[in-house]
């Protein structure tokens, strides 16, 4: 029964180990980072100081952007990189997101989020 005993602590042991990874918490955004980012980036240069006074009225204003919007935004710019097809196409930004992560974007979308900005919504 030596064998059976190994094979019953190995599945054991697998079963607690896919348990450990299945519950690790997801990631929270991290906006320190983000700052660090949209600096090393130069995202001021069009979108400007504080992200909230573009250089252009065709560059978007960020800031106080809701983040999941921010996050999907930069996302499409990656995925639609030469492909006019699938997500968004614009070649300024998709050369900006190309070497960014996925936590990344989201630390970039959280940062955005957090600037005072003059977005409103009209009630
Ligand atoms: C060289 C100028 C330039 C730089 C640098 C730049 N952007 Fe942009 N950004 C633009 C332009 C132009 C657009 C509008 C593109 C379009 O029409 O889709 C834009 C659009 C965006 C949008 C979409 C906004 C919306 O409301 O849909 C986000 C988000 C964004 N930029 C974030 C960033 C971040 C974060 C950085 C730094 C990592 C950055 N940008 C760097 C020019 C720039």
């Amino acid at each position: 029964m030596k064998a059976l005993d190994t094979v019953l602590k190995t599945a054991c042991t697998a079963a607690a180990l896919i348990g450990v990874i299945a519950l690790q918490p997801a990631r929270a955004a991290d906006e320190g980072n983000g700052k660090v980012l949209a600096g090393t980036h130069n995202c001021a240069a069009c979108h400007g100081p504080n992200l909230n006074n573009p250089v252009s009225s065709d560059y978007p204003k960020l800031a106080g952007q809701h983040a999941d919007y921010i996050y999907w935004a930069l996302r499409q710019y990656q995925m639609g990189n030469g492909n006019p097809n699938f997500g968004r196409s614009n070649a300024i930004m998709s050369v900006q997101v190309q070497n960014l992560s996925q936590s990344d974007l989201k630390d970039l979308a959280a940062y955005i989020e957090s600037l005072p900005g003059d977005l409103v919504q009209k009630k």
